[in-house]
């Protein structure tokens, strides 16, 4: 996929688990009690946790990001085996406490001394992500952080997209949407957003509507395609 120049934008919004913050992070630290299932627990524990959100959203039966996170854990953690004393809550403490990727920091006050807009828009809680913004030390970069706590559904029903345009006040094309999780890139582009892809994992393209209008390895790539001054 293209790195395509994107004009005409106004506005970034960020996905937060995986995107800006790395949910990796959580079982890595627990490494210590988990050995070497770390990476297992990690990935099963996201998969499962994703899994539950899209269940939830057919059932009709929404429960906040907090609890659908814990359930995830504990199916995880009985598939794995693995009971400690105390490790679940240390797992839970974690998530709130998760490591910024190490170039987002540096990339959000490029966008933003260039007068970007900047906000997030995520599964998460509110308190959930109000913990994480506040340990990267990004508490006053973004205009807005916003919850699918406020419609009641999660990702990718179009009204979680829609929150972010009506917030914002852009038109979905004045948006360019920012995730590292395929399914939501392809689901912001069908909303209308503009979407780069920030495809950390190297993920295989989606068979879903739409393909995003292009693909980035990480986020310090993002700059130059959206702010013209920015072009070397
Ligand atoms: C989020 C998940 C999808 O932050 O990563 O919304």
């Amino acid at each position: 996929m293209e790195k395509p120049q994107l004009d005409g934008v106004g506005a970034c919004v960020f996905d937060a688990y995986g995107t800006l913050f790395d949910f990796n992070s959580a079982a890595l630290t627990a490494r210590d009690e988990l050995g070497d299932d770390w990476q297992r627990l990690s990935d099963l524990w996201r998969q499962k946790q994703l899994q539950y959100t899209w269940l939830r959203g057919l059932a009709g039966r929404h429960a906040d990001f907090w609890q659908v996170t814990g359930d995830a854990l504990d199916f995880s953690l009985a598939t794995l085996n693995i009971e400690r004393p105390g490790l679940r809550a240390r797992l839970m403490d974690l998530y709130l406490q998760l490591d910024t990727y190490p170039e987002v920091a540096e990339t959000l006050q490029r966008l933003k001394a260039a007068g970007m807009k900047l906000a997030i828009l995520s599964n998460g809680t509110p308190a959930m992500l109000a913990a994480v913004v506040e340990r990267s030390g990004l508490d006053g970069v973004f205009d807005a952080v916003l919850s699918v706590e406020e419609v009641g559904v999660f990702k990718p029903h179009p009204a979680v997209y829609g929150l972010a345009a009506d917030r914002l006040q852009l038109a979905p094309a004045a948006i360019c949407f920012l995730s590292s999780n395929g399914w939501d890139a392809y689901s912001a582009k069908a909303f209308g957003f503009r979407v780069l892809w920030c495809n950390r994992f190297g993920q295989a393209a989606e068979r879903i509507p739409a393909a995003p209008d292009g693909e980035i390895g990480d986020l310090s790539q993002l700059p130059p395609l959206l702010v013209p001054q920015l072009r070397s």
